[in-house]
């Protein structure tokens, strides 16, 4: 079966066109990475060329050794994924020791990887340890709503956090956990990237003040869904304010019996 028949290629694909018509990837903004299953990898052996020049990833993540990653390429445009998917994503092999990448198939034109691979690949490294290999999904994307309430909300996950769970009455089912807030860094780099990889320990959502947001899950349909969720959210936030704020509220109490009846562990540090 070719590259980009495969259902994993084809899920990857689904995510990037569902993302840039939801307007979250303005130009080549935004970017995405999957951790490849072993069997989908040896199903398209056939057409992976040898690892020919190695590049430092900038980070060291020994973990993910030999493992193999589809990704977004720099540059590139995620509307045009579903066009052209050779030209604009790829496979990217890691070496033994897990400090370089060689591109094996794709990223026909561009070459490389997104900028933000390191961010992307010490999440990646974070994610399999603690969900013992079931995380495979790292997704960053630019959308609006989340964005500007960076530029009005205290930059801190307890404040960000608690404001987006008050928007709507499941979203601290989806996060229970919270969401992490990192403040304005210099993106593509191995700087953010460990200031990221940081709060992945602790969280599935982290927001890039005046920049964006990374997602993590175990499928694309969880890393989009918390995307998706933690941007309505952002939305709604954004109306609210508009409307003149908030006249009543879902009270930390309400949290409680919610965590309570929905079995859910609420991150306490975030409620008064
Ligand atoms: P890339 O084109 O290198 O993926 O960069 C886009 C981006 O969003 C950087 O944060
Ligand atoms: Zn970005």
């Amino acid at each position: 079966m070719l590259v980009t028949d495969t259902e994993f290629v084809q899920g990857f694909i689904r995510l990037t066109d569902d993302a840039f018509r939801k307007g979250w990837h303005e130009r080549n903004g935004g970017n995405l990475s999957y951790r490849i299953k072993d069997e989908e990898i040896e199903a398209v052996k056939d057409q992976l060329a040898q690892p020919k020049e190695w590049l430092p990833i900038g980070v060291s993540v020994p973990n993910l050794a030999n493992e193999y990653f589809l990704v977004t390429g720099t540059g590139r445009y995620m509307r045009n994924v579903i066009l052209k998917p050779e030209e604009n994503i790829g496979i990217a092999k890691i070496d033994a020791k897990g400090e370089n990448y060689a591109v094996v198939w794709g990223l026909t034109v561009g070459h490389h990887p997104t900028s933000e691979f390191p961010t992307h690949l010490m999440n990646h490294s974070i994610k399999k340890e603690l969900t013992n290999g079931v995380n495979r999904v790292i997704y960053h994307a630019h959308p609006t709503n989340i964005i500007a309430l960076t530029f009005v909300l205290p930059l801190n996950d307890k404040e960000f956090t608690h404001e987006l769970w008050e928007m709507a009455t499941e979203d601290p089912v989806i996060f229970p956990e919270g969401i992490g807030v990192v403040p304005w860094m210099v993106p593509g780099g191995s700087e953010i990237a460990k200031a990221t990889s940081k709060l992945m320990q602790k969280y599935n959502i982290v927001v890039w003040a005046h920049h964006g947001m990374f997602c993590s899950g175990k499928d694309f349909d969880e890393a989009f869904g918390l995307m998706d969720t933690a941007e309505k959210a952002a939305e709604i936030c954004v109306k609210v304010r508009s409307m003149g704020g908030k006249k009543q509220t879902i009270s930390d109490q309400n949290f409680r019996d919610l965590a309570r009846d929905f079995k859910i562990n609420l991150n306490e540090d975030f409620l008064d």
